[in-house]
């Protein structure tokens, strides 16, 4: 009791603050995004993601070449196709925009480690994630679509798949069939609590992946739940996966300490392209401290219970650590 205690007896220099630090961010958290699109020589930045780029995969190698020597161990690739259609077909071609970035990346930076997306929205011409039938994507269809991509990825080189589209079944579809490949070593990264949020608007315009019609509410999740959380990850472990993610991260901090609390496994979080905009934005009018601001917000994700992030951040937060 007061006044024999005072915190402020830890606070009063910082060598103090450093040892009584609870939690320790670094660039070995961040998993990088990045969006590759057709053609060469292309490097167009995203209005409102300030410093991201759609970038062809020539451009987009010496890219990741600097992710690597700033210290960020992983990316993880979207991609913009030349053509869409109805099923998505540039998604598991095996020429395909992302699986070509692959094979370039892994050529170059073979120590860099490359995560694809896997979903169906940025290569269906309507925009949604999956086989739509009747104004609604059809679940059990899309399985087999979202699995011959994820082996064209396995296959085309990628480390890591990483599905997004919130079917039901989609980790067991997936590892069924990356292991009847042969790819029975590569993990799964599963987007298991995603939640059908306003925060991905400028990763829409990024990726040109905005629905033609309706919205994602029936396949993404209500952000009004959290027990559903925990019986989205449970399901995704059964069903195979080896690292679990909550999406978005900042306005979802109760679900990552949720999971965080309820499951073992690693724990991704996605710090998406909303939280992203409004940093930079806010930042450019000078009405908040755009570094500290991303300190404190990739701190919070952390202390929350992710063991990596997916960030937009990660090269500016990873050259400022480096300081
Ligand atoms: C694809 C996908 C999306 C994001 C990651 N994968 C968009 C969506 O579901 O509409 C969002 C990433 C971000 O906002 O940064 N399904």
């Amino acid at each position: 009791m007061f006044p024999v205690h005072r915190f402020r007896r830890l606070r009063k220099n910082e060598a103090i603050r450093r040892m009584v630090r609870e939690t320790a961010i670094s660039p070995d958290c961040f998993i990088y995004p990045l969006f590759v699109t057709y053609g060469r020589g292309v490097k167009k930045e995203i209005p409102s993601m300030p410093g991201c780029y759609q970038e062809s995969a020539d451009v987009l190698v010496s890219h990741a070449k600097e992710v690597h020597s700033l210290g960020i161990p992983a990316i993880l690739l979207f991609g913009i196709p030349e053509t869409k259609d109805e099923l998505g077909t540039s998604a598991y071609d095996e020429k395909g925009v992302v699986q070509d970035a692959i094979k370039a990346i892994k050529d170059a930076v073979p120590e860099l480690y490359v995560i694809t997306d896997v979903c169906l929205c940025e290569f269906t011409s309507h925009g949604h994630c999956g086989f739509i039938e009747n104004g609604d994507v059809n679940n059990d269809k899309t399985l087999a679509l979202l699995a011959m991509e994820a082996v064209s990825h396995a296959k085309a080189g990628a480390d890591m798949v990483a599905p997004s589209d919130m079917m039901d079944g989609r980790v067991a579809a997936i590892r069924t069939s990356l292991d009847r490949e042969g790819f029975s070593d590569i993990p799964i990264m599963s987007y298991a609590a995603k939640y059908s949020s306003a925060f991905y608007g400028p990763f829409r315009e990024a990726a040109e992946s905005t629905p033609r019609f309706g919205d994602r509410r029936s396949y993404q999740m209500d952000p009004a739940n959290k027990r559903e959380a925990l019986k989205e990850v449970t399901l995704d472990i059964e069903e195979g996966a080896d690292i679990i993610m909550v999406k978005p991260a900042l306005a979802y901090l109760d679900v990552i300490a949720a999971v965080k609390s309820s499951f073992v496994l690693p724990l991704a979080a996605y710090n998406v392209s909303g939280e992203y905009s409004m940093v930079k934005a806010a930042a450019a009018s000078g009405w908040i401290d755009g570094d500290r601001i991303m300190m404190e917000v990739l701190t919070s994700i952390v202390r929350a219970g992710a063991d990596f992030i997916l960030t937009y951040f990660a090269k500016d937060a990873a050259g400022l650590l480096r300081k």
